[in-house]
């Protein structure tokens, strides 16, 4: 009989098994580090420069490093930590659900934990967004939703196919991927790769505080550009994406109070789709489930991503209407699907973590605490806003940044290569504190569940850190 192979392996297995080898022992953190640099490319880090630190465990608001050193994570691990670092009711479900299955295709497939965050999404979300579309990053949330709104235009009865540019913000951040960055408008981001991108129409930032960073106009004169705009070219404009409240990555601008819902009426006037990029924040980051809570605004398209799985695995949704679904109906002939998905689109893992996380949201009182912490961060930013070099600080729940300025009066950036918002946060660690500057904005982004001890802790380190880099 000619053996195939599993009967091959079975005649080997009678012969002695060669000595085992021993298991190789665990690298070292000197390893680690050097391991790091030599092989791990770190998104926006200057690799010439990098200096490793890793992080091996996290519990709550704090992170630990591989020589035991102990950090408040005031970045939230890039704003998507909401509720803490091993949150035992969000290590279970993950657990719970890797007992079950751990990966299905949402390519014409589904499982009940997806289908269940479906909906509990659309029950949490503004009345009218009914549709869940599924990605993976922010980027992607924002890619699908530029995309849709496009082919609805094609699509739509009547079609209006002229209607194909979009209007975004100065100053804006959607994410990295090429979609993203043509509506993006941090130019130090997106400048590089303008050929690979479509050009949108921008409007300058709508924010009435002096900054360094923008070139802003107070929120009526946004408003007169953006009315102007759609009243002549209106026909040939398909949507505008904009972050509700503020523009986190380009400095946390924060907008003033009624300019969401006047964009809202705007645009709907003039029947311009509006895309609301919540991927910093939603999911109670501004003491509201979403910024466009705290206006009433519900848009065409709602873009959710990072606190989603707070901070857990990577997932996306883009939530949209009724209206717009219908104009992606037809049979297969017609050619009115939405040809775009994400290979792990919906993924179950990732949709049983968010969904005991939106269950965390109701039994915990998450936004109330929110909104009493963001109150003491008001109190320590007052404190930290009479430092010398401090040009302006802004906070919206607890999203906030400080500007640093080498001269208060008349305003004045400090030269960009100085990196003076770096050197804060580096010295903000020396202080127990990781940070992410924004350019010269220090950002503190914490985890939604931080103490108010914890808080104090960080606002400490923060004004030391300011303090050292500015001396
Ligand atoms: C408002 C906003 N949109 C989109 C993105 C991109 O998200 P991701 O990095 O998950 O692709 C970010 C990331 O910081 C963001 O802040």
């Amino acid at each position: 009989m000619r053996a195939d192979r599993y009967t091959a392996v079975m005649i080997t297995t009678t012969t002695p098994a060669p000595p085992r080898e021993a298991p190789p022992s665990a690298p070292t953190a000197e390893q680690l580090a050097r391991w790091d640099r030599e092989h791990v490319w770190h998104a926006f880090t200057q690799m010439q420069e990098y200096e490793p630190l890793l992080i091996e465990r996290g519990s709550g608001a704090w992170l630990v490093d591989t020589a035991g050193r102990r950090y408040i994570d005031g970045s939230a691990s890039m704003w998507c930590v909401v509720h803490g670092h091993r949150h035992p009711r969000l290590d279970r479900a993950l657990v719970e659900q890797a007992g079950r299955v751990a990966h299905t295709t949402n390519l014409g497939l589904s499982n009940p934990t997806t289908v269940a965050l479906a909906r509990r999404l659309v029950e949490v979300a503004p009345a009218g967004l009914e549709k869940v579309f599924f990605s993976d990053d922010g980027s992607t949330a924002i890619e699908a939703a530029l995309k849709m709104a496009f082919q609805f235009w094609l699509q739509a009865d009547p079609p209006r196919p002229a209607r194909r540019r979009f209007v975004a913000l100065d100053d804006a951040y959607h994410g990295d991927t090429l979609g993203a960055v043509g509506v993006g408008g941090v130019d130090r981001f997106t400048d590089l790769f303008a050929p690979l991108t479509f050009e949108a129409i921008r409007l300058p930032v709508p924010m009435e505080r002096g900054s360094t960073m923008v070139r802003a106009v107070d929120a009526a004169a946004c408003l007169a550009r953006l009315e102007a705009l759609l009243a002549a070219e209106g026909d040939s404009i398909a949507a505008v994406v904009m972050e509700p409240l503020v523009q986190a990555a380009g400095g946390i601008l924060v907008h003033p109070p009624g300019f969401l819902a006047a964009v809202r009426r705007v645009t709907a006037a003039h029947g311009v789709l509006l895309i609301l990029d919540e991927v910093a924040t939603g999911f109670g980051r501004t003491g509201r489930m979403f910024a466009c809570d705290h206006e009433g605004v519900v848009p065409d398209f709602l873009c959710l991503a990072k606190g989603l799985t707070a901070g857990y695995l990577p997932m996306a949704a883009t939530l949209t209407t009724q209206r717009v679904w219908n104009a992606f109906l037809g049979s297969h002939g017609d050619r009115r699907t939405f040809f775009h998905g994400h290979t792990y689109g919906g993924n179950p893992l990732a949709a049983a973590v968010a969904l005991e996380s939106l269950a965390i949201f109701d039994d915990r009182h998450v936004l109330k605490h929110v909104t009493e912490i963001a109150g003491r961060l008001a109190d320590h930013l007052a404190r930290i806003a009479r430092l010398e070099h401090v040009g302006a600080v802004r906070q919206c729940g607890l999203l906030a940044g400080i500007e640093l300025v080498a001269d208060r009066d008349p305003l004045t950036a400090y030269p960009w290569e100085e990196r003076r918002g770096a050197r804060a946060c580096l010295e903000a660690r020396r202080h127990g504190v990781l940070l992410r500057p924004l350019g010269d904005v220090v950002a503190i982004v914490p985890p939604l569940c931080i103490s108010a001890d914890e808080l104090d802790l960080l606002a400490t380190a923060v004004e030391a850190g300011i303090v050292a880099a500015t001396a």
